[in-house]
């Protein structure tokens, strides 16, 4: 089969990349050819009633047989945090995908992946020739929904998605230009959310007695343990704010840290107590701004904020670690 004169392939491919689209994963099985799965994005809704799905397989694909031969298939909406698993059943041998990946069955024996945004159990109810693909058409049987936040696909890259909010106004487009400052000005955005939303902290360091800075050495020493004024300073150093040795006898006086080996600073029970009551604080905080996002906005809220922070590191050290973890 061959393209059309007419129409470039790439950029086909390309202006099909503008339609958004979930991603998933197709699985089958077969009694002699073992179990398949694919990453697939042609997934679609086709009938409520009878409940129905479709997608399509390319013809090249070396799983076809297999879903020529299969009387079900299970399709998984992936999550958001799901992008390695979509990766692994994009490319490689079906021994390769499955490798080490814990897994249930689903009807008619399809291997059913955990973790997904949404499950689908169907039964195979029509092939269509769809030229270089086969389109699959499946009758639900069953069905699961998670409320974690869904995988995106579009202009060839994963994306993860944001609700728009109908409230906001538009920024006015002259404020958009580059050259004025206007409520599009991301550093006005950044600083009003930062101060509206953490300023609410301030009233509670005052009752604890605590200046910014204080706050800011208690928790590094309360999420990482010991350590001397140079390594405070440095991990507190984003925030413009210096951990002077005045202000660390002054914490050691109050009682709030004590000194230990090699010149480290290590909390005291009161300055742990004080380190606990401001960090509920903030957690607070966060659990009120998850209450204004959905998982999947907070999701890319954060996504989005790491990027800029990234993008703007001179290099500093990482308060947390990979796993999430402070170091
Ligand atoms: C995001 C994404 C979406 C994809 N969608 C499809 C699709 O809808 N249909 C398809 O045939 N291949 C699709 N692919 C490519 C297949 O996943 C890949 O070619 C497949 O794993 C082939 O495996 P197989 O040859 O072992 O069957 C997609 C890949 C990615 C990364």
């Amino acid at each position: 089969m061959s393209m059309s004169g007419a129409i470039d392939q790439n950029e086909f491919r390309s202006a099909l990349g503008a339609f958004a689209t979930g991603v998933t994963i197709v699985t089958a099985t077969d009694k002699a050819q073992g179990d398949v799965g694919v990453t697939a994005n042609s997934f679609n809704s086709v009938s409520l009633d009878p409940p129905m799905v479709l997608w399509s397989l390319a013809r090249k694909s070396s799983s076809l047989p297999v879903f020529e031969a299969a009387d079900h298939f299970a399709v998984h909406v992936l999550a958001s945090d799901q992008e390695a698993l979509s990766n692994r059943f994009a490319r490689g041998t079906s021994a390769e995908k499955f490798a080490g990946l814990e897994f249930e069955r689903g009807a008619g024996g399809s291997p059913l992946l955990t973790g997904t945004a949404a499950r689908f159990e169907c039964r195979m109810a029509y092939r269509y020739d769809g030229g270089d693909h086969v389109i699959f058409v499946g009758q639900v049987e069953a069905f699961e929904r998670s409320d974690r936040p869904a995988l995106l696909f579009h202009s060839g890259r994963y994306a993860l998605a944001a609700r728009r909010a109908a409230n906001l106004e538009q920024a006015q487009p002259e404020a958009a230009t580059a050259d004025r400052f206007g409520e599009d000005f991301l550093g006005y955005l950044l600083g009003r959310a930062h101060y509206q939303a953490y300023g609410r902290i301030r009233p509670v360091l005052e009752r604890l007695e605590l200046s910014l800075v204080d706050h800011f050495a208690l928790s590094v020493l309360g999420l990482r343990g010991p350590a001397d004024i140079q390594e405070i300073n440095a991990l507190i150093g984003y925030t413009g704010y210096r951990f002077d040795p005045a202000v660390a006898s002054d914490l050691e006086k109050r009682d709030l840290v004590v000194p230990v080996d090699h010149g480290k600073l290590e909390l005291s029970e009161a300055g742990r107590r004080k380190f606990l009551e401001a960090a509920a604080a903030a957690k607070a905080i966060e659990d009120e701004m998850l209450e204004i996002l959905d998982p999947s906005e907070a999701d890319l809220l954060r996504h989005l904020l790491k990027r800029v922070i990234h993008g703007t590191d001179p290099g500093l050290p990482r308060l947390w670690l990979e796993d999430g973890s402070a170091g």
